[in-house]
């Protein structure tokens, strides 16, 4: 009888537990879908075409931090707000991972495709309410972000953010400017191929042939003179209203440079060393958003370099190092670039 009893007992108890951890892999699948992302995606080419980078607001809802205020019934209707903040570059500094990981904290919702508003003059042409509607839907205690690399680099870009909003704060990501030249050359070689063209070597663009010298022509070249870009921006906002990221540390040890970006922002720390992990196989840092969740940057992030002649290496560097001294002094970080 007793015997009987406590199989009984023991039946019961297994239907309870089955039933408990189903319900809980049930809410985690659940919360994890709602944020429409899939384990270990790449992050480029998720988004189809413009228009699709909106949060939905289911996913909204579930993004960490609201729920509570859901629950508490008292959530302001969500709304799409002009950018708080920019990433205004550096092309191939590290753009992409440094919005993918802000977007972590929940008080981020970022733009997810380059809206290329200012640096457009068709774009631009649109009106302020064509790039408002660009941007994702949020809540009023959130910001918006968007990164757009070319506006460091584009001439009209400082004055027409300006008018938008003059205390706007600007994010720049930059990395060693040789590196950065390196990238940013692979990138369009990797077009090339693709395409079937063949294209010029590294170290044919950079060095110009008839003097030697350092081809400041090359855009490449030009982009990575970090402070002759940074003056024309200063013309518009003091020095106070940026935020330089160091894009090599981003690479290797993200989370300090995340913390720097939101005390910078006025944001509570948030991210945590939880939310990025180290993915050997891609070599990168990746997002944890949950136990389930996880996403590693696309392919064309981190992409394996062209092996350059070391002399061009070395004139290249010689090359920046004025101008990377003139750009520590600026904005008063400084950085360990040869
Ligand atoms: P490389 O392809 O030269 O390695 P951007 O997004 O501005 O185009 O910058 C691309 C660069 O971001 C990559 O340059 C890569 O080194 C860097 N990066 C930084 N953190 C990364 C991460 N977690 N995953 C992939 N790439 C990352």
């Amino acid at each position: 009888m007793l015997f009987k009893q406590q199989a009984l007992l023991r039946q019961k108890l297994f239907v309870l537990g089955s039933l408990a951890i189903g319900s809980l892999l049930y809410l985690v699948a659940r919360v994890g879908s709602l944020d429409r992302l899939q384990p270990l995606c790449p992050i480029d080419g998720r988004f189809g075409s413009r228009g699709q980078d909106e949060i939905p607001l289911r996913a909204l809802q579930f993004k960490r931090g609201l729920l509570h205020e859901f629950r508490k019934g008292n959530a302001t209707k969500e709304q799409k707000q002009l950018p708080k903040a920019i990433i205004i570059g550096v092309r191939k500094g590290g753009t992409r991972a440094l919005l993918e990981m802000l977007n972590l904290h929940p008080a981020v919702v970022k733009a997810s495709q380059e809206i290329h508003f200012f640096d457009n003059d068709e774009n631009y042409a649109k009106g302020i309410e064509w790039y408002r509607k660009k941007m994702p839907f949020s809540y009023p205690h959130q910001i918006t972000i968007e990164k757009s690399p070319a506006y460091f680099i584009t001439e009209e870009v400082p004055e027409r953010i300006y008018k938008m909003n003059s205390s706007i704060k600007l994010l720049i990501i930059v990395r060693e400017p040789t590196t950065r030249a390196i990238s940013d050359y692979t990138q369009v070689l990797e077009g090339k191929e693709r395409k079937n063209k063949t294209y010029y070597k590294f170290e044919k663009l950079a060095i110009d042939p008839n003097t030697c010298e350092v081809n400041t022509k090359y855009k490449a070249v030009r982009t990575s003179i970090y402070t002759k870009h940074l003056e024309r921006w200063l013309k518009y906002f003091p020095i106070e209203q940026f935020h330089i990221v160091d894009g090599d540390r981003l690479i290797t040890e993200p989370l300090p440079e995340l913390q720097l970006v939101e005390k910078f922002l006025n944001l509570p720390p948030r991210i945590s060393q939880y939310n990025l992990y180290f993915n050997a196989t891609r070599g990168f840092y990746c997002l944890r958003f949950n136990i389930v969740f996880n996403k590693c940057l696309a392919g064309s992030k981190g992409r394996i370099h062209p092996e350059v002649d070391t002399s061009v290496i070395t004139k290249l560097r010689k090359f920046f190092h004025p101008f990377n001294q003139k750009f520590y002094q600026i904005t008063g970080r400084t950085f360990n670039w040869p």
